[in-house]
């Protein structure tokens, strides 16, 4: 029992405070690694603890480095690794999760954490009005399973077009039909009704399921949506345009990350892979004469490494972290490097290019039910007990519940390309009064009081709505030379108008869906407390919606393309499509940011798959070589 009590009054103090501070987090992780508390997870271990973090390389020489631990950066440490006689070596910045990181209803609180790098957008007048000095957050995971242990665990793969158009863009190898097989290689679905599904594995090491906790309100959202004429689909199956529940990276209810899935079972069985966390690769070692990579240079507590490697360096630090290490070694913008005083190895338009799926958050809506809506305050002891077994509330992956992917009509595009996702979320920003989320958004105070802390209490519902196919694309450059310093963003939201009118066609059909029977059974009301900053514009008009695009315009962190894959002669081009960078041997980038346009999905399955098929390049690269 008294384990129990102990992590209510942790959940408790993360709801209350809102922010986990350093050391309580690593309190809490020796505390739950000393009590071995709940059942182990699903390899019999119990993986909460400092296993990782006092090790050193125990090489000066690998065939391969592998630096970053998000979905492909993990993948590749486990598929490369499993030809026995190549020494792996996986350097990841961020440290072991805590067992807090695997309760998906507090996605939300780990970007206030050591877990999240904490990099903010650059300010511009365009959007994020409603932020903190203007700015937008930028969390990126840095944790061991990177970003897929701060996520959002939603699971979706793409549609078809996505990668067939990577191919007619000279991207060999990449069609949708050639990459599925990647997909479904990772993927250990249990997911009701699709057990004979020709897009679901069931034995892949990757656990996907239904959230097993559903509201009534999302059971509303899906069944109006149906009223108003969206097909309930299977969004990784055969088409993408219609309303699902999500489909979820986790197992039994808990997160599943990268490194569950690929890190924690082979850890103890693989001696040929090291695994070094805490450890922050500041450059890549490229001979500048032969321009091969040959190691590189890390800080681990304080001081500088290098680690050398016989075959290739890959590069998996996510698509802020993978750019920037590329500059800082030398490749990039010749310009730009000059300026920071790096000394040019190979230029190439790294860091261009950064395109991502900006949302605005809402419409929201109140409606006649009691205790449907998120709240933190939901939270007590039976809450937990039901989420070590596995179901409950806790369960619900950071609050979103469904998807719907429709094609509005300012899209020229075929019928079977959804240009707008709409996130159905029971709650919002106030579900935990304006702790986690708000926190995370950069949310003004002001703004917060005056809008969203009288929904506190009461049951509403809200939509975020993503566009899927941007306009508007941004970069990153960095700042000067120094590796700790971070890179500066520059996303440019809403510099094509029409991507702020294809953002408003989504919030009316988000409205229509909201007048359907289902939902107005549910008593469902548009909340109509208007911006303060877009008051002078009448509430519900286009204009006012106008405003509130450019005012809670928020990321759903999929930014890629910062190492854009294309064919030799693409100007535009940092990695070919085998992902060796261009004009530099041993050298290869492999995680989201070489996607060359954003796919019509969230980007954590497109990073696994992506690592999939890296390492099946790799070995067909090294297993004819003698070695
Ligand atoms: C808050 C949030 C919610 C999201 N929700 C979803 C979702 O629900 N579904 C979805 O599909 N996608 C979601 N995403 C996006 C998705 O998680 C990422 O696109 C995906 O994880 C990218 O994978 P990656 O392998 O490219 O890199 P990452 O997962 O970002 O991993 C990169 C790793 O490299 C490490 N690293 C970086 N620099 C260095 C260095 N110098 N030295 C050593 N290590 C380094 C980092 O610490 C990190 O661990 C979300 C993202 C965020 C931020
Ligand atoms: C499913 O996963 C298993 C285990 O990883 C793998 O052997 C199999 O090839 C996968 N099936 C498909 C269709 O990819
Ligand atoms: C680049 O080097 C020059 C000369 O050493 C120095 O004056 C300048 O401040 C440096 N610039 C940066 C951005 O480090
Ligand atoms: C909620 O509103 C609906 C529609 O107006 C109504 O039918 C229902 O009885 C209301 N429920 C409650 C609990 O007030």
């Amino acid at each position: 029992m008294w384990k129990f009590v102990f992590i209510w009054c942790a959940i408790l103090v993360v709801c209350c405070n809102g922010l986990l501070s350093y050391a309580f987090n690593e309190a809490v992780k020796n505390y739950l690694y000393q009590i071995n508390v709940g059942p182990p997870d699903r390899y019999g271990q119990y993986g909460y603890s400092n296993k990782f973090n006092a090790r050193k390389p125990t090489l000066q020489q690998y065939d391969f480095i592998i630096v970053g631990s998000g979905p492909a950066g993990c993948v590749l440490a486990n598929r490369l690794s499993e030809q026995s006689r190549w020494k792996v070596l996986l350097l990841e910045a961020g440290e072991p999760e805590t067992f807090l990181h695997k309760i998906p209803l507090f996605a939300a609180f780990f970007q206030s954490t050591a877990s999240n790098w904490g990099y903010v957008a650059e300010r511009n007048d365009g959007f994020c009005w409603g932020m903190d000095d203007q700015k937008c957050g930028f969390p990126r995971g840095k944790s061991l399973g990177g970003t897929s242990s701060i996520n959002y665990m939603i699971y979706n793969r793409g549609n078809p077009r996505d990668f067939n158009r990577w191919v007619e863009a000279g991207n060999y190898g990449w069609s949708y039909e050639e990459v599925l097989p990647y997909f479904l290689k990772s993927e250990g679905a249990n997911l009701r009704g699709k057990e004979n599904s020709p897009y679901h594995n069931h034995t892949g090491p990757l656990s996907v399921e239904d959230v097993p906790y559903k509201s009534k309100l999302v059971r509303g959202f899906v069944k109006g949506s149906k009223q108003m004429g969206h097909k309930e689909i299977d969004y990784n199956g055969e088409t993408q345009v219609g309303v699902s529940y999500a489909q979820a990276n986790t197992f039994h209810g808990r997160r599943e990350s990268a490194a569950s899935a690929f890190i924690e079972p082979i850890l103890h069985s693989r001696r040929n892979l090291n695994v070094v966390t805490s450890a922050r690769v500041t450059k890549v070692l490229i001979n500048p004469k032969t321009k091969t990579a040959y190691g590189v240079e890390y800080v681990k507590n304080k001081r500088k490494y290098q680690v050398f490697c016989e075959k290739e360096v890959i590069l998996s630090a996510g698509s802020f972290n993978s750019p920037q290490l590329l500059m800082l070694s030398g490749i990039g913008i010749k310009e730009q490097l000059n300026r920071i005083n790096v000394s040019i190895v190979q230029e190439l338009p790294v860091g261009r290019n950064m395109y991502d799926h900006i949302s605005h958050f809402g419409p929201t809506f109140t409606v006649n039910t009691t205790g449907q809506s998120l709240n933190a305050n939901q939270i007590q002891i039976p809450q937990v007990k039901q989420f070590l077994n596995g179901h409950g509330i806790m369960t619900t992956i950071g609050g979103v519940e469904a998807l719907n992917l429709i094609k509005t009509k300012n899209s020229k595009e075929p019928m079977d390309f959804p240009d707008i996702e709409l996130i159905f979320v029971p709650g919002s920003v106030a579900s935990d009064q304006g702790s986690g989320l708000r926190k995370g958004l950069r949310m003004t105070e002001a703004l917060y009081e005056q809008v969203y802390k009288p929904l506190d209490g009461i049951d509403h519902w809200s939509v975020m709505v993503m566009l899927f196919h941007p306009k508007s694309k941004g970069y990153l450059e960095l700042k000067d030379n120094n590796p700790f310093h971070w890179p500066r963003f520059y996303p440019n939201y809403f510099d094509d108008e029409d991507d702020v009118e294809t953002i408003l066609e989504g919030i009316k059909e988000t409205i229509r869906i909201a007048n359907s029977p289902a939902m107005q059974k549910l008593g469902t009301k548009i909340y109509d407390v208007p911006l303060p900053n877009c008051r002078d514009l009448i509430f519900g008009t286009d204009d006012y919606w106008r405003c509130s695009i450019r005012t809670l315009s928020c990321t759903l962190h999929h930014q890629v393309g910062t190492c854009k894959m294309g064919p030799v002669g693409d100007p535009t081009a940092v990695v070919d499509p085998e992902l060796r960078v261009h004009g530099v041997n041993r050298l290869r980038v492999v995680d989201v940011s070489i996607v060359p346009n954003p796919t019509t999905s969230h980007t954590a399955a497109t990073s696994y798959m992506i690592g999939e098929k890296a390492s099946d390049m790799i070995k067909a690269t090294w297993e004819t070589h003698r070695s």
